[in-house]
């Protein structure tokens, strides 16, 4: 019997069985529901179509589209409209994102790229005050914090390339919740809670966000938003160009232009979403397929598989102090690398084959001691390399054909810049600040990268987003991705490890406790459910561990088996929701 069947089979036969006879405990089927350790989190099952994601609502629509005879594209992008209505730390239109598809008809993934590019006048040291510091209210907090959005041109190219609804249809639902309103969840009113601060000091975003006399709403008001359906409908009738080119596009540039911001109605014109060959590796008989740069995320989750593919992770013990340690060391090692080799794959040369090798992956596992910690200091990017390269969310669609659509997509910091373009009802992203503003110079979390990411005109600035989908056996199993900044690499690599290396279900793998180390600065971030006993091994060898402060990620993830869709919200954050039929 495999994992499903073991875990599944004996509901199935009791519910069949409750259903047909006066069923009562004594007669209960022989297994056990959970019969392993590993399985303590059970994922909800649907057998047609599922959408995982952040936010009861948007998730639903996406289910919904595909009840009505829609794709598993045409779900995500209905979905990723819909949280840009009902999920407005992350969902957006002003920001941008990288959507993973793997069509079952033959057998190909596609790969968007739809991240926002900086606007032409935007220059190497823009965010350097006189003093050399640099200025990070501008670099988050403004108008020049914004990059070109790209997530209306990246959803519409999904839409038309691989969708097969028409764009009125998709947009229909997320219009009605903008017109009609929704009601205000506990997630929700935290989030405006939490930067309700930062919003109010925005005369468009305390109007958007806060009832007229600027009072906050209360869990269960009905939060109506006139404007962004506006905008909606305008993209809804006249496509991408509404946004790029028409009376969106001039409210932009009109905002920008009554302050400090850069983008133009030529930047906003010249903006593409790309299709980009996405990044492959293999770790045993699983195959990986993640974003390529301009996101470092799947380079990395893979250079680091790599590392320890050879090992007996198993053996050692899931989250003991053996695994965590190498897991550590092997974070080290990738991040080191990640701080001067990536950025906008368009602007240099990247040596993502090296990165990616199996032999590198063999050098750097030897420079890993078994029983005690590097120092990050002594570690140097590439030295193993032969001599010749915040807040974000995700959402998982998958059918029972086996499509699947991975796609996490950000606005960058909770709320992005906070700032809000009059009149559209929606928020600039900050994604600025996720280039270099400093080469070489630790930024607001600590890591340090290199000019490679450095700021000019029409670059992307380097990501961790990884939209990821793994098969086995050359079959689609697994659709996963997550927030988190430079911490979704880290997630996501032990999502996949949870899975793959340590035979856990979709639920489990990603619920389990994370740690994360980014190589600079030098410490390991534990989550609480990391023993204290295994901390204090670990720094018997040496690390520094930080445990129990903030979470790290939320994963939002279907796996595939035997035909069954299982799905798992990451319960890190509140009101993830499985849609499922
Ligand atoms: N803004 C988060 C990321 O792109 O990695």
């Amino acid at each position: 019997m495999n994992r499903l069947q073991r875990l599944f089979l004996p509901l199935l036969a009791l519910l069949m069985f409750t259903a047909t006879s006066g069923w009562t405990q004594d007669t209960a089927v022989e297994e056990p529901l959970i019969i392993d350790f590993n399985e303590r989190f059970l994922p909800v099952v649907a057998r047609h179509g599922m959408v995982v994601g952040p936010e009861q609502l948007a998730g639903e629509i996406g289910s919904r589209i595909m009840q009505q005879g829609g794709n598993v594209v045409d779900a995500a992008v209905a979905t990723g409209f819909a949280l840009a209505v009902t999920y407005p730390r992350a969902g957006n239109l002003g920001g941008g994102g990288f959507m993973l598809i793997h069509l079952a008809e033959g057998n190909r993934q596609v790969f968007i790229d739809y991240r926002e590019v900086a606007p032409a006048a935007a220059s190497r040291d823009m965010f350097l005050g006189e003093d050399g510091k640099e200025d990070l209210m501008r670099e988050y907090f403004s108008l020049q914090a914004s990059g070109v959005p790209g997530t209306v041109a990246g959803l519409l190219h999904a839409l038309e390339t691989y969708g097969s609804m028409s764009r009125e249809q998709i947009l229909a639902p997320a219009i009605a919740l903008a017109e009609e309103g929704i009601p205000v969840s506990f997630a929700l009113s935290y989030e405006l809670d939490t930067q309700g601060k930062r919003l109010r000091q925005d005369p468009e975003s305390l109007r958007l966000f806060f009832k007229a006399d600027g009072s906050p709403y209360e869990i269960g008001d009905r939060w109506r938003q006139p404007d962004l359906a506006r905008t909606l409908r305008q993209i809804s009738r006249h496509g991408a160009d509404a946004f790029y080119r028409g009376d969106i596009a001039q409210r932009i540039v009109a905002a920008m232009e009554s302050g400090n911001g850069l983008i133009t109605m030529k930047d906003l014109a010249d903006y593409r979403a790309i299709e980009r060959p996405p990044l492959r590796g293999r770790f045993r008989e699983f195959e990986i397929v993640s974003a390529p740069p301009p996101s470092s995320g799947g380079v990395h989750i893979v250079q680091i598989l790599n590392m320890l593919e050879s090992d007996d992770l198993a053996g050692m013990g899931h989250n003991s102090a053996a695994y965590l340690h190498l897991l550590a060391e092997s974070m080290k090692l990738a991040y080191a690398d990640r701080s001067q080799y990536m950025g906008d794959p368009d602007f240099t040369d990247l040596p993502v084959a090296q990165l990616i090798d199996k032999d590198y992956a063999a050098r750097l596992r030897k420079l890993i001691d078994p029983a005690k910690a590097t120092p990050s200091t002594t570690i140097r990017p590439g030295q193993a390399l032969l001599p010749e390269s915040k807040d974000t969310t995700h959402y998982s669609v998958a059918d029972e054909k086996g499509n699947m659509v991975s796609n996490t997509y950000t606005l960058n910091a909770s709320f992005g810049s906070a700032i809000a373009v009059p009149g559209t009802g929606m928020l600039l992203n900050n994604e600025m600040g996720d280039f270099a503003a400093r080469p070489g110079q630790p930024n607001l979390f600590g890591l340090v990268q290199g000019e490679t990411n450095s700021i000019a005109g029409g670059k992307r600035p380097l990501s961790s987003m990884s939209p990821t989908i793994v098969f086995r056996d050359g079959k689609p199993w697994l659709a996963t991705g997550s927030p988190g900044g430079s911490r979704i690499i880290t997630t996501v690599l032990q999502t996949l490890l949870n899975a793959m290396a340590f035979d856990m279900n979709v639920a489990t793998s990603g619920i389990s406790a994370r740690i994360h180390h980014q190589w600079l600065p030098d410490e390991i971030l534990a989550e609480s459910g990391i023993s204290p006993d295994t901390v204090r091994l670990l720094e018997q060898m040496g690390h520094k561990v930080e445990l129990g402060g903030r979470t790290i990620g939320r994963t939002q993830s279907i796996m595939m088996e035997d035909g069954w869709l299982l799905g798992a919200t990451d319960t890190r954050r509140p009101q993830g929701w499985v849609a499922g039929y």
